[in-house]
C-alpha cells in the first residue's frame, strides 16, 4: 500500500540448501524490493532472491517497513474518543486494508499464525487477535496467535483500555469511562452463546472470547477478530437488546475464521453461514418467535437494498465478479462492494439448503461436519456445495442442485430477490401487533382510540424496530401523522438506542419532519457506524433542500471523525471529490 514504507528486505534463512550446506546463501543479506502496480487499492511488493527457491521450500524474509496515515490504520485524536482524554490506535483489516498495516498476502485464501511484540507509551494499553499475550517490562506487549488465520483477521488496537471479567473465558476490554457499562451489558451472557454455538458446530478452538468497545467512530456493528471481537460502544443499549451483534461475531468463529470464503467474491460463505449460525443460537436461547422478528428485519434491509439498486444488480449475486485490477484497470475495491445481499440472501441460500434436507439436527450436524472438514481452510461455494451433496448423496440422487428456478448456480449467479424465503410465520405473534399498528398510523384520519388500545411499554427493541420499518415503508404518511406518532411515543421519538434512532431519523426525513432535524444531526455526531451513516446521507440527499443543506452541514463537522472509507463513501452520495 503507498502508505506503507518498505525500507529493506533481508534473506534470514537461504533458499534452497540444507543447513551447513557450503552453496547455501550466506543469510542476512539485503535483497532487492520493488513495488509493481497492482490495483487502486494497493500494489505488488516484490522481493528478489539471490537464486530459485526448489518447490515446497521454506524460506525466510525479514521486512523492514513503516506504517503511516493508511486506510487500515485509524489514529484517533483525544476527541474522537469516548474518554476524550488520550489518543488512541486502532486497526480494522477486513477485507482489503491490512496491507497499510504490514506487508502480507493480503487474501484471504492465505492463513498463517502470528506474532506481535507492541510497545506502547506509558497509560496506554495494546490489545491484539491472539490466542495469548502477556506484558512484559517497558510497557510491550507480546502477542501469539496460535491457530492459522487469515491476513484480514490480524487486529490491534492501543488506547487508554481496561477490562473486566464478563464469564469463565471472556472478558471486556473499554476506556474507563464505559467499562462499567459494557461489564453490565455482557457480565454472564456471553458463556452461553459459546456454549450453544459449541454445542451446534464444534470445539471453540480460539481459546479466549473477548470484547473490545470501539471508540464511536468505529465503522461496523462488529468485527469478529478472533479472540477479540471489536463492536460499536452503540451496542451499549443497556437492556442487552442489541446481543445479536455478538452472537453473530461469536459464529464467526466457526464460519468466517475457521472456514473461510477463499475470495473476497464469495464473501457470502462467511456471512450467510454466519447469519444461519447466529440465528441457530438465537433459537436455541430466545426461540423461534423472536429469531423470526429478527429475521424479518434483516428481510427489511435486503428488500430496502435491492429496491434501491434494482434487483437485477450485478451485486445482487452472491458469488460477486470482482475484477483482480492490473496496470490498467484499477480493479474492484471488495471494500466497495458491500451490501445486504451475502448476509441475507446467503442466510436465504444456507436456509435452502437445510429446508432441502428437511430435519433441523440432521443439518445441523451437516454444518458441524463442513466445520470439520474444512477448518483452518479457505474454500470456494463449489467445495461447500460438492460437500453438501456428499454429505447427502440421496438430495444428489433427486438433482437437488438442478430443480428448475432453484439451481445452485442461479443461487450463485444470477442476480435478484432470493428464490426460496425461510418461512417466519413463527415470529408472527410478534409481528402482527406491530403491522396493524403501522397500518392505523398511516391511514388517513387517524383512528386514535384504536391506536391509544395498543399499548407498546412491553414491546421488545426487535418488535419496536419492525413496527418502524412498516412506517418507514408508508411514508410519507398523511400531513401531521408523524408528529403525533412522535408526541405518542417518546420511548422511540427519544430513544437512546442505536437501532431505534436510525429508524426514526430515517422517518424523519421520509417524511420531511425538520422540526426533529436535529435529532438526525446529533445521531450522526454520536457515532460513525457505516450502516447507519450511509442510510441516512443518502436519505437527505435524495431529499428537500433543506435535508440536503442538513446533508452538508453534517458531513462537514463529522468528516474527520469518520473511518476514511466511510468518508468516501459519504462523499461518494453527495457527489463530492473523492481522492484516491
Ligand atoms: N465481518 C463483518 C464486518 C465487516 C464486513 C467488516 C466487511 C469489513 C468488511 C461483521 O461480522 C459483520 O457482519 N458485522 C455486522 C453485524 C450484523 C450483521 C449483526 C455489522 O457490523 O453490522
Ligand atoms: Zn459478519
Amino acid at each position: 500500500h503507498p502508505s506503507l514504507t518498505v525500507r529493506r528486505a533481508l534473506l534470514v534463512s537461504a533458499p534452497g540448501d540444507s543447513p551447513g550446506d557450503p552453496a547455501a546463501d550466506p543469510p542476512g543479506q539485503p535483497l532487492p524490493v520493488e513495488s509493481r502496480p497492482f490495483a487502486s487499492y494497493g500494489s505488488a511488493l516484490h522481493i528478489g532472491l539471490p537464486r530459485a527457491p526448489r518447490a515446497g521450500q521454506l524460506l525466510t524474509v525479514e521486512i523492514d517497513y513503516e506504517a503511516g496515515e493508511g486506510p487500515g490504520v485509524c489514529w484517533l485524536a483525544p476527541e474522537q474518543t469516548a474518554g476524550k482524554q488520550k489518543p488512541y490506535m486502532y486497526t480494522q483489516g477486513q477485507a482489503v486494508l491490512n496491507r497499510s498495516f504490514f506487508p502480507c498476502f493480503d487474501t484471504p485464501s492465505v492463513k498463517c499464525t502470528y506474532s506481535a511484540s507492541v510497545q506502547v507509551p506509558e497509560g496506554f494499553t495494546a490489545v491484539m487477535s491472539a490466542t495469548s499475550w502477556e506484558k512484559q517490562k517497558d510497557n510491550t506487549f507480546v502477542f501469539k496467535m496460535s491457530q492459522p488465520i487469515p491476513s484480514y483477521l490480524i487486529a490491534l488496537a492501543v488506547g487508554d483500555i481496561v477490562s473486566a471479567d464478563v464469564g469463565p473465558r471472556s472478558r471486556v476490554w473499554a476506556e474507563p469511562c464505559l467499562i462499567e457499562a459494557a461489564r453490565k451489558e455482557y457480565d454472564g451472557v456471553i458463556e452461553e452463546f459459546l456454549a450453544v454455538g459449541e454445542k451446534l458446530f464444534g470445539p471453540y478452538v480460539w481459546g479466549r472470547y473477548d470484547i473490545l468497545i470501539m471508540p464511536p467512530s468505529f465503522p461496523f456493528g462488529g468485527m469478529e477478530n478472533p479472540c477479540l471481537t471489536f463492536v460499536t460502544p452503540c451496542l451499549l443499549a443497556g437492556d442487552r437488546s442489541l446481543v445479536d451483534v455478538i452472537i453473530h461475531e461469536i459464529s464467526h468463529s466457526w464460519f468466517g475464521n475457521l472456514v473461510t470464503n477463499a475470495t473476497w467474491g464469495e464473501f457470502w460463505l462467511n456471512e450467510g453461514f454466519t447469519m444461519y449460525a447466529q440465528r441457530r443460537i438465537s433459537t436455541e436461547i430466545y426461540g423461534l418467535a423472536y429469531t423470526c422478528l429478527e429475521a424479518a428485519t434483516g428481510r427489511a434491509l435486503l428488500r430496502q437494498h435491492m429496491d434501491n439498486t434494482g434487483e437485477d444488480h450485478p451485486l445482487n449475486k452472491l458469488r460477486v465478479v470482482i475484477e483482480p485490477g492490473f496496470s490498467l484497470f484499477p480493479g474492484v475495491n471488495p471494500d466497495d462492494t458491500y451490501n445486504e445481499t451475502p448476509y441475507e440472501k446467503g442466510f436465504c441460500f444456507v436456509s435452502y439448503l437445510a429446508h432441502l434436507v428437511g430435519d433441523q439436527s440432521k443439518f445441523d450436524a451437516f454444518l458441524q461436519a463442513y466445520v470439520n472438514r474444512f477448518k483452518f481452510q479457505s474454500i470456494t461455494a463449489d467445495d461447500t456445495l460438492g460437500f453438501f451433496l456428499e454429505y447427502f448423496p440421496e438430495l444428489k440422487e433427486k438433482g437437488v442442485d438442478t430443480t428448475p428456478g432453484f439451481e445452485f448456480d442461479r443461487w450463485l449467479n444470477m442476480p435478484g430477490w432470493p428464490p426460496y424465503l425461510p418461512d417466519l410465520s413463527p415470529g408472527e405473534q410478534l409481528m402482527k401487533p406491530a403491522e396493524e399498528l403501522a397500518e392505523l398510523w398511516a391511514a388517513d384520519g387517524l383512528n386514535m382510540e384504536a391506536i391509544e388500545a395498543v399499548d407498546i411499554t412491553a414491546w421488545r427493541t426487535y418488535q419496536l424496530v419492525y413496527f418502524l420499518d412498516q412506517v418507514l415503508q408508508k411514508s410519507p404518511l398523511p400531513a401531521g401523522n408523524v408528529e403525533r406518532l412522535s408526541k405518542m411515543y417518546p420511548k422511540i421519538s427519544k430513544a437512546q438506542n442505536a437501532e431505534l434512532r436510525l429508524r426514526w431519523c430515517q422517518i424523519v426525513l421520509k417524511n420531511n419532519l425538520e422540526a426533529e432535524y436535529s435529532k438526525v444531526k446529533d445521531f450522526l455526531h454520536s457515532q460513525g457506524k457505516q450502516k447507519y451513516t450511509l442510510p441516512l446521507y443518502r436519505a437527505m440527499w435524495g431529499g428537500s433542500e433543506a435535508a440536503r443543506a442538513l446533508a452538508m452541514e453534517s458531513f462537514s463537522a463529522t468528516a474527520p471523525q469518520l473511518h476514511v472509507n466511510v468518508q468516501n463513501y459519504v462523499k461518494k452520495i453527495l457527489g463530492l471529490e473523492v481522492a484516491e
